[in-house]
């Protein structure tokens, strides 16, 4: 099938390279021109595992190309698939100016019979409005608009294409419906669950999905708190909450509160969804401003623990909304760092991959390129972001290169009692305080050592600033 995919991002480009991968010719197009030259130089502008490997081999028996002539593509296409942004619009709803853009582009180009697709996370009901943009540019057109959407994740994006839960279909006819099976055949064909259903329960389904499992992050979140004041270990919580069936062992480890592209604008919109239909969402009203205030509720407790002390240093190692992306859109990170800086702290910082992302968007920051050289001189570690290479970070040389002894891990990645015995204070969430046993800077050599009376006098389990 010829496929067009508008929009090059973490969607549109996974989407064009696996469907190219599945047998189909597809054009992948973007208006970021920058973004084109790139791809075709061979380079990939998002790190995501397994994409270039993909792109490399699909351009290369040529079922992959790449432009930014948008009508080009879409005048050869049978399948139209718009992968473009949706960001925040005015009032928490998605913005559709690019989704609208692209469908007023299209309109002048497509052929009969083609099947335009959103697969972009949209309002309900803009598959109707869509149809209508386009109609009223080619008045006579016989084409169809269907609903696509998406429920890769970034870090993992090219797996969960090519191994998803569920592929969602929604289509108010069953030609395009039809159609688009054909797209996905091969997966299909190995037992990927098919829902096949109207645009508007399509629309709806990928906001209820984002707005249930930030539900289960949020809700885990409060509940770690709960763990702290009653000296019960969120660990042993989830285990026990989790082998239910019913509710299943994913999406429950506490953080800083939910960032990204997704789960934040999202829930925003489906409870905007709600307000507009005269449904309210008390649910996720709730969660959003909660989860706005949880990532201003860590700042406060990294913030506590250096106890007033003057030229504070903390070493913030991960600045990715999540491990495994360069993505820092809406990420803990960015909310975090500038209540820092503005209560004086300098701020150093290592993250392996979202480094020129995250110092675009903040400033005065000391990039380092290793969690170690970050770390060096610091009070305070400040752990916000799940990397692997932080789980086993070596903590005697941890200890060699810090000015202070504690390390505030937002992501719970260490052994508190492994931790405690390095001399470390280690504070983490929804688990109970373990007494360190001797200052870090023991092991420092005699000449390394800093006196930080203020620190090291810290109460060692106190319980956390709210
Ligand atoms: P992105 O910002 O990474 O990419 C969007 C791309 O669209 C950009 O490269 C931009 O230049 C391009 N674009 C904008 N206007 C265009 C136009 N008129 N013509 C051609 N290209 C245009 O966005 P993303 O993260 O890939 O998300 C895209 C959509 O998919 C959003 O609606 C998002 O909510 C949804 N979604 C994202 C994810 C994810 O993990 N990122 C997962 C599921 C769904
Ligand atoms: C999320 C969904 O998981 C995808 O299914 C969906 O397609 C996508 O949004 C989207 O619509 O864009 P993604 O944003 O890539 O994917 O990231 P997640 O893995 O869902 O994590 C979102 C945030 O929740 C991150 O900040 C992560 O650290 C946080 N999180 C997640 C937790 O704090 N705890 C958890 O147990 C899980």
């Amino acid at each position: 099938m010829q496929v067009a995919v508008i929009g090059a991002g973490y969607v549109g480009l996974t989407t064009a390279a696996c469907v190219a991968e599945l047998g189909h010719t597809v054009t992948c197009v973007d208006v970021d021109i920058s973004k084109i030259a790139m791809l075709d130089e061979g380079n990939v502008p998002i790190r995501e595992t397994g994409l270039d490997a993909l792109i490399d081999r699909n351009r290369a028996s040529g079922r992959l190309q790449f432009t930014t002539d948008v009508a080009k593509a879409a005048a050869r296409a049978e399948a139209v698939l718009i992968a473009v942004g949706t960001p925040r619009g005015a009032g928490g709803d998605a913005d559709l100016t690019h989704v609208k853009a692209v469908a007023r582009e299209i309109a002048r180009a497509i052929r009969p019979k083609t099947v335009v697709t959103i697969k972009s996370t949209v309002a309900v009901g803009t598959a109707r409005l869509i149809r209508e943009v386009i109609a009223e540019r080619r008045r006579g057109l016989d084409f169809w608009i269907t609903s696509n959407p998406e429920f890769l994740r970034e870090g993992s994006a090219v797996r969960d294409f090519f191994e998803p839960d569920r592929i969602v279909i929604g289509a108010d006819d069953p030609e395009p419906a039809a159609r688009l099976t054909e797209l996905y055949r091969p997966l299909i064909d190995q037992g990927v669950p098919l829902v096949v259903t109207s645009t508007v329960n399509a629309e709806l389904i990928k906001y209820t999905a984002n707005a249930f499992l930030a539900l289960k992050v949020g809700f885990i979140n409060d509940v770690a708190d709960l763990c702290e004041e009653a000296e019960a270990d969120i660990n042993a919580v989830v285990k026990g909450v989790g082998l239910d069936r019913r509710i299943g062992p994913q999406f429950l480890s506490p953080g800083p509160g939910f960032g990204g592209s997704c789960f934040p604008k999202d829930t925003e919109a489906f409870a905007a969804a709600g307000r507009k239909f005269s449904c309210p969402q008390p649910l996720i009203e709730t969660l959003v401003t909660r989860n706005q205030t949880r990532k201003h509720q860590m700042a406060k407790r990294i913030l506590a623990e250096l106890h007033g002390l003057s030229h504070a240093r903390v070493a913030v190692l991960g600045v990715a909304f999540k491990a495994d992306t360069d993505d820092v859109r809406d990420s803990a990170a960015l909310t975090i760092i500038p209540i820092l800086k503005a209560a004086g702290v300098s701020v150093r910082a290592f993250d392996p991959w979202a480094r020129a992302n995250a110092s675009r968007i903040v400033k005065d920051v000391a990039w380092h390129d290793d969690p170690y050289a970050a770390c060096s001189g610091v009070d305070l570690v400040a752990i916000l972001t799940e990397w692997e290479m932080f789980r086993t970070l070596d903590l005697s040389l941890l200890a060699r290169h810090m000015r202070g002894s504690t390390i505030f891990d937002c992501r719970n990645l260490m052994d508190p009692h492994h931790v405690a015995s390095q001399g470390f204070r280690y504070v983490s969430l929804g688990r109970p305080a373990v007494p360190r046993v001797a200052p870090a800077t023991a092991a420092k050599p005699a000449g390394e050592r800093v006196h930080l009376p203020t620190l090291r006098g810290a109460a060692v389990a106190r319980r956390p600033v709210r």
